[in-house]
């Protein structure tokens, strides 16, 4: 089990949530179950199954009044599950102008710089204080614009957020929005803000670039344009009880109008040498590794994106294993890096 998890396991046990409990556990048997360890994913099972603890709503007994708390949470999750499996679709081609994905199936783990990290955790704690905020009058920050290079950890970092908060992720692609039907858009898009409004949820919009373009630089035309003109009219209007992050490569590129409605913006940067290595380290954290020369692989993986470097940590890995060794060398790293565009 990863170092996060086992973090996340404790903070659980201590706040007592049978709920969280729950979810941890079925995330554990997955990433056992990734892993192909089947007979230990079976047993895990098992013991869920048999622990009425674990199961509230198969107890007969008399519940203490904590308890009762959780199940009702238990049972608003479902509901709001419910809720997010049927969102609004495009009538055009029937197909979701969202997608909710879990929070077990969330990928959350990132490696930052200091500043960065320090950043994505004042949204979490914020979000975490809301209520006592509120009784000085004050918001937490609730609309965010990440931006970066491809492959530096947006998508992720949207991810991670709705991880740490709890709350549901909606994922849209913009393109999906567009429709070519007069007016459609800004109706596909109210529709999406209003089942954001009725259920907490943290709204991602991903490469959001057409809207975040500078508007002098776009072609002021048509579709784009009416899209651009509704979601930002949306935009200032969202008070929603969840969280709305947008993710765009572009930088300078931001256009003003856009980038002020947004409560935080920040970017998210190509990792640096301490970066590099730690997503080297993550990444083989569950294969062996003895003095690797991280001066030459640094060297070496000179302007990568965070999705490079763990990629080549990913092949250099599968290569060992599949070599029937045991121990990744800086050589087999070096290899992989070079494989997957490495600095020559
Ligand atoms: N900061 C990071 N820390 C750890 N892994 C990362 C980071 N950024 C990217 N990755 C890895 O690269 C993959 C792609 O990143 P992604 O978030 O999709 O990039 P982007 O949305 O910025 O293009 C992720 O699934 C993850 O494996
Ligand atoms: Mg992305």
């Amino acid at each position: 089990m990863n170092a996060t998890l086992i973090k996340r396991l404790f903070k659980i046990i201590s706040s007592g949530n049978i709920n969280d409990l729950q979810k941890i556990a079925k995330t554990i048997i997955e990433e056992e179950s990734k892993k192909g360890h089947t007979k230990l994913v079976s047993e895990l099972n098992k013991i869920l199954a048999s622990n009425s603890e674990l199961n509230p709503r198969n107890t007969n007994r008399e519940l203490p009044e904590k308890s009762k708390d959780y199940i009702d949470r238990v049972d608003s999750n479902s509901i709001q599950e419910k809720h997010f499996s049927t969102l609004p679709k495009n009538a055009r081609y029937d197909f979701p102008l969202g997608t909710y994905i879990e929070t077990t199936k969330l990928e959350h783990e990132m490696i930052l710089p200091n500043d960065i990290e320090e950043r994505f955790k004042r949204i979490e704690k914020e979000y975490a204080a809301r209520d006592r905020l509120a009784l000085y009058g004050l918001l937490p920050r609730k609309k965010i614009l990440l931006y970066g290079q491809p492959g530096c950890g947006k998508t992720l970092g949207a991810q991670r957020l709705a991880w740490n908060t709890g709350l549901p992720l909606i994922k849209v692609r913009f393109d999906s929005i567009v429709s070519s039907y007069l007016g459609e858009t800004a109706t596909n898009l109210r529709k999406l803000f209003e089942v954001a409004t009725q259920s907490p949820c943290l709204l991602f919009f991903d490469e959001f670039d057409s809207v975040a373009q500078s508007r002098k630089s776009n072609q002021e035309v048509g579709e784009i344009r009416r899209v651009v003109n509704s979601f930002l009219q949306l935009l200032d209007e969202y008070n929603a009880p969840g969280l709305l992050v947008a993710a765009t490569n572009l930088d300078e590129q931001l256009d003003p109008a856009v980038w002020r409605r947004f409560d935080d913006v920040f970017e998210i940067p190509k990792p640096g040498p301490d970066e590099l290595v730690k997503l080297i380290k993550m990444t083989i954290s569950s294969i062996g590794y003895n003095t690797i020369d991280w001066e030459k692989i640094v060297e070496e993986t000179n302007g990568f994106s965070a999705a490079q470097m763990v990629r080549s940590s990913r092949d250099a890995a599968k290569r060992v294993i599949l070599d029937g060794n045991n121990i990744i060398r800086t050589e087999d790293l070096i290899k992989a890096i070079r494989e997957n565009g490495g600095a020559r």
